[in-house]
């Protein structure tokens, strides 16, 4: 990220959110909230997406990431989870549109810089910051995550679910660890879905060509792609770390889940949407927590 200066990819992410909603009317990912904390009209946001339909791609693969997440945690919720933390939140809306209300408290975890945009973001689309949500500066390249939450009032002792969506590429390799190691070592239990890139090494000449130009684009944003990984070397990691419950989505199987009409001309390797579980069972069987 350029220093003082919020995250671009945020923001990019969260106009792909909008244009979903207006092009694909929220088809994979409904969310009331996208065009408002954007600040954008939709008559705007369809002109610019439509500028560029090389951008569709990744529209899709972000509602699908989101809607993935929001399921999940759904099911955790179910499950009597009550504490969620967005890392790298951007201009995320979950807390602000949480049917759970104070039932679910939840954390946004963000740069500092990009946290205090999303303030202003906030109050000029006249979102109300809730009571049950808490902001939590942290840039995870120079402070650690327990740090931060424990300085937000975070309850360690309580199972939590994490989202982390379109963070992992953009940070050192020691800072994902770092992150994923303190998920991992809650005493409850944790969950945590995030998104990650394949080693271009592996994927066909299409796909990285179209990675080469993201990558380009990204780096041009002052927020270069930095962490690739292996589908085997990062589940063999988790599992290291304490994970004993991943499911890894590639892009024919998200392909199938959100979007089947395209799911035959899917590549093989891409883009992945992961969630893992230091809780067996956390979706299927297993033991309920106690309600809260
Ligand atoms: C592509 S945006 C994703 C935002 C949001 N999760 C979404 O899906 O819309 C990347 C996010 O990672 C955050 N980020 C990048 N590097 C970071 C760091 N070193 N510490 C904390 N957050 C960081 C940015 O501030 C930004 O919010």
């Amino acid at each position: 990220m350029q220093t003082g200066e919020p995250s671009r990819t945020a923001r990019a992410a969260a106009f792909h959110r909008a244009a979903h909603q207006v092009l694909e009317h929220g088809r994979i990912f409904a969310d009331p909230l996208a065009l408002r904390i954007l600040g954008q009209d939709a008559d705007a946001v369809a002109r610019e997406a439509e500028a560029r339909p090389s951008g569709r791609r990744m529209r899709i693969f972000i509602a699908a990431r989101t809607r993935f997440a929001e399921d999940a945690l759904a099911a955790a919720i179910e499950r009597g989870v009550r504490q969620l933390v967005v890392l790298g939140a951007g201009l995320d809306t979950y807390a602000y549109r949480s049917p759970w209300r104070d039932r679910l408290r939840v954390f946004e975890v963000d740069h500092p810089s990009t946290q205090a945009w999303k303030l202003e973001r906030l109050a000029e689309a006249a979102i109300p910051v809730p009571a049950w949500l808490t902001f939590a500066p942290v840039d995870f390249e120079r402070e650690t995550l327990a740090e931060g939450l424990q300085a937000a009032g975070f309850d360690a002792a309580q199972q939590t679910f994490f989202t982390w969506l379109g963070v992992v590429p953009y940070l050192t390799e020691e800072a994902v660890w770092a992150t994923a190691g303190f998920i991992a070592s809650l005493p409850h239990g944790a969950h945590v879905v995030f998104d990650y890139g394949e080693d271009p090494a592996l994927l066909s000449p299409e796909v990285r060509d179209s990675h080469e130009k993201r990558a380009a684009h990204v780096a041009a944003m002052g927020e270069a792609f930095v962490s690739r990984f292996t589908p085997d070397g990062l589940r063999a990691k988790l599992t290291g770390l304490g994970f004993s419950e991943i499911e890894d989505l590639g892009p024919r199987q998200i392909a199938s889940r959100y979007f089947p009409s395209r799911a035959s001309s899917a590549p093989e390797r891409g883009g992945h949407i992961l969630r893992a579980s230091t809780v067996a069972g956390s979706t299927t069987g297993g033991e309920d927590l106690p309600a809260a």
